[in-house]
Parts: C-alpha cells; structure tokens; sequence
C-alpha cells in the first residue's frame, strides 16, 4: 500500500533550540533553507532538506506543492486560551474580577447548550487555523458538553489540541458552579473518553483559587498524583485586587502560589497563566517544580494587570510560554501575541528579538507543554503541523521586507508586521487545514 505523500516545497526556517535572547541566534539553533522542501509521509515529516536533494527521491507521481516565495514554520502554538471567551473579545472598561463577572461568566453560560458549544468549539477553531495556530492548551466552560464539543471538532480535523472542563464550586454564578465532588468526577469522565485518544490530551482546570473550595482543590490534587501524565491548568497572581483576595481566603497560605502548592497542583505539566505579582522567591519554587508562566501580553495589557517580567523568570530558571488568552487577550494571532511581548518586553528595557520570539511561538511553547518532541519543530519525525506565511500579503508588509537586508530583520518585521492575512495556509497531521486564497 503506498503511503500518503507529498512534498512541500519553498523557503523555511524552524528553531532546533532555543536561540537565545541575542539579534544573533545561538549557533546551531535555528535552520534557514532558501530553496528548501519538507517531506510528509502519513503526517509526518519525513525529511527536510534543500528542494534539489529531496526532488529525486520522492516516488514518481507524489505531489509537490509550490510554496516559493512563501516562507513555511512550525504551526504555531499557543499555551492558554479560552474557546469559550470567544464572543465577548473586546468588551470595555473593566479590570480581571469585574471583566469576569460582567461579561466573562454571562458568556460561559450559554454552553450548557450542545448547540452553542458545538457551533463554537467549530468557529474557534477555524479562527486558529486562519491564524496558524495548529495546537492550543484551552479551558473549555464548566460544563462537559462544552469539552466534548470541543475535542469531537478537534478530533475531525486531527489537530493536536489539549481542553479541560473549568472547576469551580464557589464564588460564581450557579448555573456555573459545580458541585464539589462532582466537578471532578465530571472530568474523570472526561478524562476516561479524551485523553490520549489521537492527537488529544486531557488538562485539568480549576478556574483559580478564589473559585474553588479547598476540597475541590485538595481533589484535583488527588487525581494528578494519579496520573502524572495529565496536564494542569490555571490562573496565578494576574491582578492585584484577585492577589489580595486570595490572601483573604487562603489566610492560612504565605501567599498564592502557596496555595496551590498545598493542593500539590504545581508540576512539570502545569501551566500557570499570567504570574505577573511575582517575587524572586515564587519564581524558584515554580522553577524548582518545573512548571512553566503562560505570558499573555495582550490580555495583560487589555485588562491593565501590570507588565510580566519574561527575563526575571529566565533568571529564576523558570520556564515561559506564550498565550493568547483570549478573551481577555485582544488576538488569537501568534503575530498579535508577539506583538504584544514585544511591547511589554520594550517597557521593561527587554525587547523580544524575531529569533526568540518564533522560538517562543512554535518550539518553546512545544518544550513547555512537553511536545518539543513531537511539534514546534521542521525535523524528521515531527508531526506535519505547518504554517506557510506570505511575505506579500499586504502592499506595506511587502515594501517593508523588500528593505530588510538581514534574515534577523526580515523576520523581526515580519513578527512587528504580520496578522492574519500574513498566514497563506495552514498544514495539520499532513493535510491542508486552512488555504486562506480558498477561504471565504
Ligand atoms: N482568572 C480567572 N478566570 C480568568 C479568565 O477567564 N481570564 C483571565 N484572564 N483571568 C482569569
Ligand atoms: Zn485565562
């Protein structure tokens, strides 16, 4: 039987390690290739070398797809994100805890409905893939039908995607809050259908501290030291009003971080969004454990939580991803969440070169959710999520790159410069998920 092949062929660049926060890249982390291909058997890469040195091994009749002129990545990945935030992007004037009440939790609850949910499990993710992001860490709603909804759309289109159902058993509305014991085994279930199954990996969600009862924290904890290879997900130290709140409902913690800590909730496979009130110390504890800061600059910036200092957790050897959060973020697009860094990091006296900044998008974020073997990466035996960008997607992002004389400044540019309608088609497991000319 033959294999499902083909080759794709156009310049490239991937990260194979981290390049440092340099203009100059660290030797030997970064492969550029002007006239390169990337070969896909079965939904992986197969090879990736210069276009001349693949064209002849490929067996007669295999398809080419021509992206010169183009310059194909890593499918971007974003490490945490709300597919049920969708509809209420961009709504005015509140900091995090108002935000939540206000707009967040009236919208989450319309998906007790299947139809919702399922509708908008499937506009996500065509949003995602319009904007080359082949893999996210998403918190669903409170309700299960809100993740089954999400992982059968994902399931459709085999993407490698990882949901969890949000617990939370107090201070939110009722048709939101679970019953303590409930909520968790609502996720066992979950867990029993979803995780591990394709490309799926089940996360599990407690909203924050302030929503969940020290029992239903205490229960999570039980079912992660059950299961190691499960993932966590949550909110830490995002706004000052949330921080002080915490400590008035957790008197006994010495601070936030200690209270999931008690829960044993900080692992190497959790992921912490936002961390921006942090001190030395925190960040070493966090390290220590080995879980990773999801930095969301444009929710940060959007909602005035405060300036996330990327570098100070780089010097507490603490890892960082980079997230949307969307809603609270103001783009689904890795270019607006890079964007965004780029501005925080500016503030801050620490500017995000173009190097790090598609590291950080595609194989950084794959190293922190544990991927780095499988996605963020153009090698041999990676999996064929790719992202195909179109220099000349606009008049002005053309004339731009058409002065850039350097590699470092092209891709800064084009990081500075890029949307949506930079990102000419979007490859998932091996197959055309997105081809924008297609698009309506
Ligand atoms: N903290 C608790 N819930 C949320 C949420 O939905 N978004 C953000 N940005 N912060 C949170
Ligand atoms: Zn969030």
């Amino acid at each position: 039987m033959s294999a499902n092949q083909r080759l794709l062929r156009g310049p490239l660049f991937t990260c194979l390690d981290d390049p440092g926060e340099e203009n100059t890249p660290l030797t030997g982390s970064i492969r550029y290739l002007e006239d390169g291909a990337i070969w896909i058997v079965d939904g992986r890469i197969h090879a990736v070398d210069d276009y001349q040195a693949l064209a002849g091994a490929l067996p007669a009749g295999s398809e080419t797809v021509d992206y010169t002129g183009k310059l194909m990545m890593p499918g971007f990945i974003d490490s945490h994100v709300h597919y049920v935030q969708l509809d209420i992007m961009a709504s005015y004037g509140r900091e995090l805890l108002d935000w939540l009440n206000d707009y967040t939790f009236p919208a989450e609850c319309r998906f007790a409905d299947p139809a919702h949910a399922s509708a908008s499990a499937e506009r996500f993710l065509d949003e995602l893939l319009r904007v080359g992001t082949t893999t996210a860490q998403v918190f669903c709603s409170s309700h299960p039908v809100s993740v089954d909804s999400f992982f059968s759309a994902a399931q459709r289109r085999q993407l490698r995607m990882i949901a969890g159902k949000v617990l939370m058993d107090r201070h939110a509305p009722e048709a939101l809050t679970d019953d303590t014991l409930g909520g968790v085994r609502d996720s066992e279930r979950l867990i029993a259908d979803w995780h591990g199954r394709d490309r799926l990996a089940y996360t599990l969600t407690p909203r924050f501290a302030p929503t969940s009862t020290r029992e239903q924290l205490d229960a999570v904890g039980g079912v992660l030291r059950n299961a190691p290879d499960l993932y966590l997900q949550t909110h830490l130290s995002e706004n000052r009003g949330e921080v002080a709140w915490v400590a008035e409902l957790f008197p006994e913690s010495r601070d936030y971080l200690d209270v999931y800590e008690r829960y044993g909730l900080v692992g190497p496979r959790s992921t912490f969004a936002h961390g921006i009130h942090l001190d030395h110390e925190q960040r070493r504890r966090l390290a220590t454990r080995g879980a990773n800061i999801a930095f969301c600059p444009t929710s940060n910036l959007f909602l005035g939580s405060g300036l996330m200092d990327r570098l100070a957790c780089r010097d507490a050897g603490l890892a960082t991803s980079l997230a949307s959060d969307v809603g609270g973020g103001t783009s689904l697009s890795g270019f607006g969440t890079l964007q965004g860094a780029y501005q925080v990091g500016a503030l801050l006296g620490q500017p995000l070169t173009g190097w790090q900044g598609f590291y950080r998008l595609t194989l950084g974020n794959a190293r922190a959710l544990h991927l780095g073997d499988r996605i963020g990466s153009l090698q041999p035996g990676f999996e064929a999520d790719i992202v195909v960008l179109d220099p000349n997607a606009t008049p002005l992002l053309s004339r731009r790159l058409s002065q850039a004389t350097t590699l470092a400044e092209r891709l800064f540019a084009m990081m500075m410069l890029g949307d949506d309608r930079t990102v000419a088609a979007t490859w998932a497991n091996g197959r055309l998920a997105h081809d924008r000319e297609r698009a309506t």
